[in-house]
């Protein structure tokens, strides 16, 4: 089984459509049984509400949908929860790490660009403060890099 939490700022855009994606690639793939999947937010401000409701609309062109997930902060039990935590950015990654520093908990901790090849992008680009081709953008590097994503995980298993 393959526990992996998502991890982006506000957990209504990036993470909970990464999320959906793999779950997505996971059972195009005959393995959704394989993964455990969560996401969460380094921040607070949107806890309990839905994703935002472009990221809801992008995902359903994909047959995805990600309408019932709510937004939550990570806290330090999730080290001990999760076998791999992913940040979606490098400041993620950075508030990750020193959140680390409380927790004796041996989860990997990285950096989503660095565990595919060719990605493509270095920081997931945050749609937050942008338009909707923003959104489609980013769906469309989270396509790809989930299904890659998924083949490296069965592959290492
Ligand atoms: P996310 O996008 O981290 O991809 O969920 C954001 C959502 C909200 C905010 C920032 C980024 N915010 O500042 O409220």
């Amino acid at each position: 089984m393959n526990n992996i939490l998502f991890i982006c700022l506000g957990n209504i855009c990036r993470s909970p459509l990464t999320e959906g994606f793999l779950r997505h690639h996971a059972r195009l793939s005959h393995s959704a049984d394989d993964f455990n999947i969560d996401s969460a937010g380094t921040g607070n401000w949107h806890s309990g509400k839905p994703p935002d409701k472009r990221a809801i609309s992008v995902a359903a062109d994909y047959g995805i949908d990600i309408s019932a997930l709510r937004a939550r902060q990570i806290t330090i039990l999730d080290f001990d929860r999760f076998q791999h935590i992913i940040a979606l950015d490098r400041e993620n990654l950075i508030d990750l790490k020193r959140m680390s520093r409380d927790t004796s908990a041996n989860c990997s901790l990285s950096l989503f660009s660095e565990l595919i090849d060719n990605p493509g992008f270095v920081d997931v680009p945050d749609p937050w403060y942008g338009s909707y081709a923003d959104f489609e953008a980013v769906s469309q590097q989270l396509d790809n890099a989930c299904k890659a994503l998924v083949e490296k995980f069965l592959r290492d298993d």
